[in-house]
């Protein structure tokens, strides 16, 4: 049995029905920065196997609607307010998939990518960054732009610093969980 197998927050999620340990970093993020409401709608990049989905689901409540994406295959949810696009985020025909099933743009955009780890630094920092690249390069198109999102207190926002044309309207954080998700979150 692995450490991962045997840690509290995997113990935690089993019990409470979730699909990963790492529901509880969305949960906590989400507690923290109030990132999810009812109603809203939401992309979720990197969903496989869909701990992040039962929470953001659980968040919107039955007016919103949850788009996950993701290379692997995810097991369907039991809701009317999922939709799931099987896909690589670096083409184009996953992001066509991902604007039909929104309809309008998203009001918040999730990413918890992580590449297939080589082992070797450069490369995996070279995969990571070319999946960051995939997203930051789609945002404009679906996220919701509106009023100024006020800034995440004490978490770098790294899509205003890279991206200042557009992007900067969202939010770019981590949290201080076991790794580091990514959160972008529309404005409002
Ligand atoms: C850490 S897991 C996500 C866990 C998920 N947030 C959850 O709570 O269940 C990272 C996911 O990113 C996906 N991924 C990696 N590269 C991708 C790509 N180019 N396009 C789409 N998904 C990708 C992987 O298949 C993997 O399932």
């Amino acid at each position: 049995m692995t450490y991962r197998r045997k840690d509290a927050y995997y113990r935690r999620a089993r019990a409470a029905g979730y699909r990963a340990r790492s529901a509880y970093k969305l949960s906590q993020l989400d507690s923290r920065f109030r990132l999810l409401r009812r109603g809203d709608l939401v992309v979720d990049l990197g969903a496989w196997p869909g701990g992040w989905l039962q929470v953001a689901l659980e968040a919107v409540g039955p007016h919103g609607r949850v788009v996950g994406v993701d290379l692997v295959a995810i097991d369907p949810l039991p809701s009317p307010n999922l939709r799931l696009v099987g896909g690589d985020v670096r083409d184009t025909s996953t992001w066509r998939a991902v604007l039909e099933h929104l309809g309008r743009p998203a009001d918040v955009v999730l990413s918890d990518l992580a590449p297939k780890l080589s082992g070797i630094r450069e490369t995996d920092e070279a995969r990571s960054s070319e999946l960051v690249t995939a997203v930051l390069e789609m945002l404009p198109t679906v996220l919701r732009v509106g009023r100024a999102a006020p800034p995440l207190r004490g978490v770098p926002n790294h899509a205003t610093r890279g991206h200042p044309e557009g992007i900067g309207r969202g939010v770019w954080g981590r949290t201080r969980l076991p790794r580091s998700p990514r959160v972008v979150k529309g404005v409002r």
